[in-house]
């Protein structure tokens, strides 16, 4: 079995990677990564060891290069992690997302209609449906929720997956997506919350909370995403879409006290800032068909996933003080003064 992983060298998909090679040891992976800002080489030093992995840089809207690959490599499964995934910066300048997250989806679609593959799996994220209410505890986010995208991130993965379902209806293409609530553990870059929490706090920096961090995001550790991958790949049903998510609601502000908490700091580092831009309230996914259909739970709980994660960046704090100098510190200054 041979699997492309496009992305792998970003947060989620280089977890990915690691966990395939760790629980197939028959299968080989060819990552397909362009290395943007998000993406690192040195996150794959242990993968690039193992005779089973292949990196390749390149752009997945470069169609040409997508092509030639799929003809040399032949794979069997394609799974797309690879995108533009920051909502702030897609408050900033949206363009990119369009051209990373649709086009570079369809150039994806178009090479596994071409070359023949047994799935096409694509990432996608709770963010498609937009959001809950806060005084609506009861309501959750089913597969038959309408999409409803409130960013040009989320927008953008919305049209990704219109079009993945599209090329199933239309040309009988074997595809899946997976919606998942938001991810956290290890090669987590420091721009998103938690990340940004324990690296500003290792540097005694302020903690920006937009709004009044009462905003409630449904936190689950990056391995319990990664194995619901490997379910869907192997027992999900061609045409269908899976919610990943583990009933792990927390508001912002209890995140961050948490993670304040786990590092022995101060609160009066947290500094309340300007909400972002049509700012999302509450996520909530109801994963009851992946649970049924496919036996997947998760199996991190929060307090203990959050310990490994902040442990983690203890452990490899060369990792991301080599990510925080040069453009890191021109978008952070970009997005937080003034603020
Ligand atoms: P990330 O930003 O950490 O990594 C993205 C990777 O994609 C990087 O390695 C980057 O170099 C690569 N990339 C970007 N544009 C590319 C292009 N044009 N061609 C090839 N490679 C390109 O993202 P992440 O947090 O790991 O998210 C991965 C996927 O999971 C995304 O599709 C995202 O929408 C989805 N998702 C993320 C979360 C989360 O909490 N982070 C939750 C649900 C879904
Ligand atoms: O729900 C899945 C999504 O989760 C994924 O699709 C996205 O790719 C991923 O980035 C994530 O999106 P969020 O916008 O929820 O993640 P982020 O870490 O940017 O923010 C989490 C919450 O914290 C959100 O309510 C905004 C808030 N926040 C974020 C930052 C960066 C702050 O209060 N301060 C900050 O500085």
């Amino acid at each position: 079995m041979k699997i492309l992983v496009t992305g792998g060298a970003g947060f989620i998909g280089s977890n990915f990677i690691y966990y395939m090679l760790s629980q197939h040891p028959d299968y080989d992976i060819v990552c397909l990564d362009a290395l943007t800002y998000a993406g690192n080489l040195r996150t794959l030093e242990s993968a690039l060891k193992n005779k089973r992995f292949k990196f390749v840089k390149g752009d997945i809207t470069d169609r040409a290069g997508v092509l030639e690959l799929f003809r040399n490599e032949k794979f069997d499964i394609a799974v797309n992690f690879a995108a533009e995934s920051h909502v702030d910066r897609s408050i900033m300048d949206p363009g990119i997302f369009l051209s990373t997250n649709v086009m570079g989806t369809q150039v994806l679609l178009d090479a596994c209609r071409e070359f023949g593959v047994s799935r096409f799996h694509q990432i996608s994220t709770d963010e498609v449906y937009g959001d809950l209410p806060l005084d609506r505890p009861d309501l959750f986010f089913t597969e038959e929720t309408p999409i409803r995208a409130s960013s040009p991130y989320s927008a953008s993965k919305a049209g990704a997956d219109l079009l993945v379902l599209a090329y199933h209806r239309t040309f009988g293409l074997p595809v899946t997506i997976s919606r998942c609530s938001n991810n956290y553990g290890p090669y987590h870059f420091p721009e998103k919350l938690i990340p940004m929490i324990i690296v500003n706090l290792l540097h005694n920096k302020p903690i920006p909370v937009y709004g009044t961090g009462e905003n409630i995001r449904d936190w689950l550790y990056v391995e319990d995403h990664c194995r619901a991958v490997d379910l869907i790949l192997h027992k999900g049903r061609a045409g269908e879409v899976y919610n990943v998510g583990g009933h792990n609601e927390m508001k912002n502000i209890d995140v961050v006290k948490l993670v304040i908490a786990e590092l022995g700091k101060s609160e009066d580092l947290i500094t309340y800032v300007k909400d972002r831009a049509g700012h999302d309230k509450r996520y909530a996914i109801d994963p009851t068909k992946i649970q049924t259909e496919l036996g997947w739970s998760p199996q991190v709980k929060f307090k203990d996933g959050i310990k490994t994660t902040v442990q983690w960046y203890l452990d490899n704090r060369q990792w991301w003080e080599d990510l925080i100098s040069g453009d890191y510190l021109k978008y952070y200054e970009k997005m937080y003064l003034n603020r």
